[in-house]
């Protein structure tokens, strides 16, 4: 989740409706106890905080039939809910990156639950780039981009020829791609299940607020901020990862570029949260051992706060103090445009959505776990030469990266440059 200070009492608020679990004995539930065979969810519903999970109570699908406790979940939300058939099941990961990795890692590894067939809908709040979209819209990415896995410099020591004061790891400067690579750099989802996802949830009434509805017209003052001065839509475009709660117009443009060149220009930085690569690398290394399918991920993320503010309005009144009013409409609008994709995805389950949505586009992380080979990430242009005989140190034995090495040697050769 990622949400301004302006509204940090309603999540005070909420996170204390929360304490109802800790008084209760729910390890002594029989129903836990004596399941003979695992539950087996059609769909998956990640929530990451109190208000993101609660939005779904109390309505369609009765998800608090069953809490079933495991193991390695977060404290502060140590069960899994489910309806009583076991078709819709929500995990709640807790906010930022190590409860997310953590917490799915968890769900995904535990033998209460097979969830070789399960679609696993990622549905919170996010920050918003004005530039694509705007308070309360609802999108459905394709690329997870962990922004922040860079070196950093304080502004103050940033020398005066960058734009930014983040440089990739392994190389000199902003926009040169990567040459150290963790492998959660980038994770790419099924595009062709997005693209159904969009279909469910197109068409519904958007939540809003009079407070969003004024704060957005502010932004039609520039041109490049059209789409944050129009009303709330569903789209696709992608999510940045980072568990720093970055703001402001430089550093947001500069994440933009970030995931411009890690997805070789393909990447629209649009939403930015702080747990999606987390959940994406979880799920993906279960599905390495058929615990998952990894073409079954959809990430949702419905706008809250915008990450840069208007014309007119200074970097920190837009963080702090402004009242953006898009809390109460982005958590409304995950469930009105979640429960269609749920819907949608259980109403279609016999004819498509059994045996699945084969991707088209290349699906997975940076090093081609899964197989195939990543439509995005280590294009040549960006391989610079100078910091090669380290790479090729660093990652001997890595397939994929004696491949980038190699394509980088061959982009020298074909320069000149030898060595
Ligand atoms: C499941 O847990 C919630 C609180 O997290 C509680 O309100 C609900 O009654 C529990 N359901 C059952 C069947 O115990
Ligand atoms: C999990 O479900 C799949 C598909 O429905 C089935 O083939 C598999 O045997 C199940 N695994 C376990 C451990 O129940
Ligand atoms: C992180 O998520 C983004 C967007 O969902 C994706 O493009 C990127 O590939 C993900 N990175 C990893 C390492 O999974
Ligand atoms: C910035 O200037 C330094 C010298 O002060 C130079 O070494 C470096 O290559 C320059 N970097 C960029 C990105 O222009
Ligand atoms: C948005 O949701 C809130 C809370 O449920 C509700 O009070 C309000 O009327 C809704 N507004 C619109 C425009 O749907
Ligand atoms: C983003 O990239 C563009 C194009 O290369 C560049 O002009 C701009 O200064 C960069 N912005 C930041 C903040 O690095
Ligand atoms: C996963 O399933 C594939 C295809 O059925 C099979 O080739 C592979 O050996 C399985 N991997 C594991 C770890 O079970
Ligand atoms: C899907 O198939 C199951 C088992 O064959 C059946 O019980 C169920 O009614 C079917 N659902 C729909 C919506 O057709
Ligand atoms: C990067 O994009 C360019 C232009 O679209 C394309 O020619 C190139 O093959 C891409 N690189 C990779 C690694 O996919």
């Amino acid at each position: 989740m990622r949400v301004s200070c302006a509204v940090n009492f309603l999540f005070l608020a909420a996170t204390n409706l929360v304490s109802f679990t800790w008084g209760n004995p729910v390890e002594a539930r029989s129903d836990v106890l004596k399941r003979a065979a695992p539950i087996s969810p059609k769909v998956v519903i990640i929530s990451m905080f109190a208000p993101e999970a609660e939005v779904w109570y109390g309505k369609k699908y009765h998800l608090l039939a069953l809490n079933i406790t495991v193991p390695g979940l977060s404290p502060l939300f140590p069960e899994v809910h489910c309806t009583a058939s076991g078709n819709v099941c929500q995990v709640i990961t807790g906010e930022s990156e190590i409860n997310a990795a953590s917490t799915i890692t968890a769900f995904v590894q535990s033998p209460e639950f097979n969830l070789t067939k399960s679609y696993f809908l990622v549905a919170g709040i996010a920050g918003v780039n004005p530039e694509v979209a705007t308070l309360g819209s609802v999108t459905f990415a394709k690329y997870a981009v962990q922004v922040a896995l860079q070196y950093e410099f304080d502004m103050r020591d940033v020398p005066d020829n960058f734009t930014t004061g983040y440089i990739p790891f392994g190389v000199t400067a902003p926009d040169d791609y990567p040459q150290t690579i963790y492998g959660t750099e980038v994770f790419e989802v099924n595009e062709a299940l997005r693209d159904v996802a969009i279909s469910f949830a197109s068409g519904v009434k958007l939540n809003d607020s009079q407070a969003s509805i004024a704060y957005r017209a502010k932004y039609s003052a520039a041109s490049a901020y059209a789409a944050g001065a129009e009303g709330p839509s569903v789209l696709g475009c992608d999510v940045a990862t980072s568990d720093v709660y970055f703001s402001g117009t430089r550093l947001s443009e500069a994440f933009a570029n970030t995931t411009n060149i890690w997805t070789n220009g393909s990447g629209i930085y649009c939403t930015t949260a702080q747990e999606d690569n987390a959940t994406l690398e979880a799920i993906m290394r279960a599905a390495q051992k058929n615990l998952t399918e990894f073409s079954r991920v959809i990430v949702m993320r419905t706008a809250s706060d915008f990450d840069r503010p208007p014309p007119g309005v200074s970097e920190i009144q837009n963080l702090l103090y402004v009242n953006q009013g898009g809390f109460g409409p982005a958590i409304q609008n995950i469930y009105i445009a979640g429960v269609k994709v749920v819907d949608g995805i259980l109403d279609g389950w016999n004819s498509t959505f059994s045996k699945g949505i084969a991707p088209k586009n290349y699906i997975g992380d940076i090093f081609g776990t899964l197989g195939g080979t990543p439509d995005f990430g280590l294009p040549s242009e960006y391989i610079k030469i100078g910091k090669r005989g380290g790479l090729e140190v660093e990652m001997q034995g890595n397939l994929r990266m004696r491949r980038a090495a190699e394509g980088a040697r061959r982009a020298a050769g074909a320069r000149g440059i030898s060595g």
